[in-house]
């Protein structure tokens, strides 16, 4: 994330607020609090000022800024900022308090799955709880006619690139899971329920997999499958970006339909949605479907890849890789760290070994620096 994007969460009085009154409930003086994944630091600073002990502020993206951040509020050792993934974190303690926010709109997002349970198993302490404790996942059908009408546009020649074919795009992004806001009359379908997952919980794989059947409330078109969440953060308190509840940079998550499925008012629509994380990295793939009518329309986010065949082949275990002259590279510049030389030295060093591929001394130093880091 770019720091313009932290800025603009932090632009955001409804979520900071419910946050700020759990952990002001949650976290007592003398407890130890770890916040996975703390971005600039403001959850973490709230579990300070409500007393905790110690709090470590773990995050391996915008670091620097915590840092600075951190150093002016004034909690001096009790605010520790960890500059790693959590996943590589080592903690002295365990903590009484796991604060994570790293969610997408339908609450299955980023590395949600593997950085959950690796926390949980390591990082809290037995008794210990978290900030979300919970997480529901709800969803509905929508008639949303201009958000959908300005994606499947692409299937059309548009006038203004003047003979292009640019119509495969409309595949990849009708198969893509789109963030954006829904209003509530946009509902064909009562919400629903899908799911709830307690956070830390053994043995939770943070998936997604279910069909329902529902009556359409009125007579129009389906164009997609809205999800959305709502987090119980501590007892009566909760985060949610349901349709038509205050506005939050989470929006809603809308996975789009092929075409405008229709329905009539009492109808019977049957819809499915499966989230499914990679075991490793967290990455979520969708999929999900809609049927009325004896009409079914489905989408999944794989199918919203431009893949190559050549770049699937690329990962293959049969492949019999054949290193290049960027690995060759790759290998003298390990050889050359031996734990005395420094970057500089090494990268003089590569240089003069491969005069041809790096122009300036930077380049090199660049490229050293670039494999050498850990
Ligand atoms: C959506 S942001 C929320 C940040 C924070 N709550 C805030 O208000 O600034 C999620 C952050 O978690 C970080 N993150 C996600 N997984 C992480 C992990 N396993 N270890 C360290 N940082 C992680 C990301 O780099 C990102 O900064």
């Amino acid at each position: 994330m770019k720091l313009t994007e932290y800025a603009w969460m932090l632009d955001d009085p409804a979520r900071i607020e419910a946050f700020r009154r759990a952990i002001a409930q949650r976290v007592r003086p003398g407890n130890v609090v770890v916040e996975v994944g703390a971005g600039l630091g403001t959850y973490s600073f709230f579990a300070c000022q409500a007393g905790a002990a110690r709090v470590y502020a773990i995050e391996d993206s915008v670091a620097g800024a915590l840092e600075e951040l951190a150093r002016r509020q004034g909690f001096g050792d009790r605010l520790r900022v960890i500059r790693e993934n959590s996943l590589d974190a080592a903690l002295p303690e365990r903590a009484d308090w796991i604060i994570f926010e790293d969610f997408n709109s339908a609450f299955l997002g980023g590395g949600l799955a593997p950085v959950v349970r690796d926390a949980a198993a390591r990082l809290l302490a037995p008794g210990g709880g978290w900030i979300p404790s919970a997480a529901e996942v709800w969803g509905a059908l929508v008639e949303v006619p201009e958000s959908w009408g300005s994606i499947a546009r692409w299937r059309r020649e548009a006038e203004h690139l003047k003979g292009l074919d640019y119509r495969p795009l409309a595949g990849w992004l009708l198969n893509s899971a789109h963030k954006g806001r829904c209003m509530p009359e946009a509902l064909v379908t009562a919400p629903r329920l899908l799911r709830r997952y307690r956070l830390g919980e053994p043995g939770e794989a943070y998936d997604l997999s279910g069909s329902w059947e529902d009556a359409a409330r009125r007579t129009g078109s389906v164009h997609a499958l809205c999800a959305w969440f709502r987090l119980e953060l501590a007892e009566g308190v909760w985060l949610d970006n349901t349709p038509g509840a205050d506005e939050t940079v989470y929006e809603q998550e809308i996975f789009t339909l092929p075409e405008a499925l229709p329905v009539e008012a009492g109808g019977a629509v049957r819809w499915s949605l499966q989230g499914i994380p990679e075991r490793e990295g967290g990455h979520v793939w969708w999929k999900w479907g809609a049927e009325a009518g004896g009409r079914a329309y489905e989408g999944n986010t794989f199918a919203g890849l431009p893949l190559r065949l050549e770049s699937l082949a690329d990962r293959s275990a049969e492949k019999i890789p054949q290193p290049g002259r960027r690995q060759e590279i790759m290998r003298f510049v390990l050889g050359c760290a031996d734990g005395r030389l420094t970057q500089g030295e090494i990268a003089a060093r590569v240089r003069a070994a491969f005069p041809e591929d790096f122009p300036a001394e930077r380049h090199a130093l660049r490229f050293v620096a670039g494999i050498l880091r850990s």
